[in-house]
């Protein structure tokens, strides 16, 4: 059995950080969400994999390699533009060759892995094998129809009146009947090719499709809510861990990691939270749910339930929370009179200051 990652798209809800870097880079607890699921791909017993690359496949690439970090053997299938998922199956069709696969969206974010998944799919006799939840808003994904004995009777892509909240996570397996099924369907009316049509494709040409319920906790990580959501969840986990310096003023509670190198000074932080590598704290406060990447520095700040990516500074501001910072970003006060916010940011940013 063979796995595809996707990692192509533009990650447009994901704005700025998307337009410099991939948004299945984005890290969760210090760690691209992409990793959580090649980790899960390896742990199912699954090494080969193709990855679908776009406009950030250099990016990606750099992130991956050849994939044996990961006790993986990747290969690197470009994408020209995001036209739709099972435009990808379309384009891996070499690379898949006649095995059955795992199809692993990767911006999807899902704690307990695919083990279970993958082994009842090699078990049973199926076409194609879809996870479903339960969502508070279906619009914004694929959604199913069960009937009364659990069959599925009907697959739509975003429907604007959902007829359930069972959306489709983007963890499925195919046997290699999915590559007629792609090569039948038509763009849908966003123009992509649609793998959900493909699905419903098999189910009205007699291909036996099976759901499963995903028991564990799942997210599309696209949002930033999602984002900020999956960090909570993998930080509450976290196993405690001080390999950095943290100086007798500083108090450190619950569950926290302090990666090598990292300097914390006279600072205060509750976990969970996460410190990178070679980050320094000093004056600061550090609340839960927050990760802090490599090489930051954070003076005279406070920050909770937030994600700051690597080489940015946060200076004499306070109350920093649910927030998303990028890469090499500066957060500082401003000095003097009037009493203004000066900024200096990206298209398709989004900034909220208390008046
Ligand atoms: C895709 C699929 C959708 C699925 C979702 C899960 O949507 O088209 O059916 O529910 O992934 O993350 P996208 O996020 O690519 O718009």
């Amino acid at each position: 059995m063979k796995a595809l990652v996707l990692a192509g798209g533009k990650g447009t809800r994901l704005r700025p950080l998307t337009h410099t870097s991939a948004k299945q880079l984005v890290p969760v607890a210090n760690k691209p969400v992409l990793y959580y699921g090649l980790e899960a791909i390896r742990d199912s017993g699954i090494s080969s994999v193709g990855i679908i690359v776009g406009d950030t496949a250099c990016e990606v690439r750099e992130a991956v390699g050849d994939g044996s970090k990961f006790g993986l053997d990747v290969t690197y299938i470009p994408q020209e533009a995001p036209l739709g998922l099972a435009h990808c199956v379309l384009i891996a069709r070499e690379f898949l060759a006649d095995e059955p696969f795992v199809m692993y969206l990767g911006d999807n974010f899902l704690v307990g892995g695919i083990t279970d998944l993958v082994d009842a799919f090699r078990e049973a006799d199926n076409d194609a094998q879809i996870l479903l939840t339960r969502v508070a808003e279906p619009q914004f994904y694929g959604v199913a129809e069960l009937g009364p004995d659990g069959d599925i009777i009907g697959l739509e892509e975003k429907p604007e009146y959902p007829r359930s909240d069972l959306a489709i996570v983007g963890v499925y397996t195919f046997s290699p009947a999915i590559h007629e099924a792609v090569r039948a369907i038509t763009p849908s009316a966003r123009g992509e090719l649609e793998i959900t049509d493909a699905i419903k494709w098999l189910i009205d040409n007699g291909g036996r499709v099976r759901s499963h319920f995903v028991s564990g906790y799942w997210r599309d990580t696209g949002r930033l809510q999602d984002m900020l959501e999956c960090n909570r969840i993998v930080l509450e986990a976290i196993q405690p861990d001080v390999r950095g310096t943290v100086d007798g003023f500083s108090e450190i509670t619950g569950r926290v990691v302090i990666e090598l190198g990292a300097v914390v000074e006279n600072s205060v932080i509750r976990g969970p939270a996460i410190v990178g590598a070679h980050s320094k704290i000093n004056g600061s406060y550090i609340g839960p749910y927050t990760s802090i990447a490599e090489g930051c520095v954070l003076e005279d700040a406070e920050v909770q339930y937030s994600i700051v990516l690597g080489e940015s500074t946060i200076r004499g501001v306070s109350g920093l929370t649910y927030s998303l910072i990028g890469r090499n970003v500066e957060v500082s006060q401003a000095s003097g009179v009037p009493n203004t916010h000066q900024l200096m940011v990206g298209d398709h940013s989004r900034i909220q200051v208390r008046a």
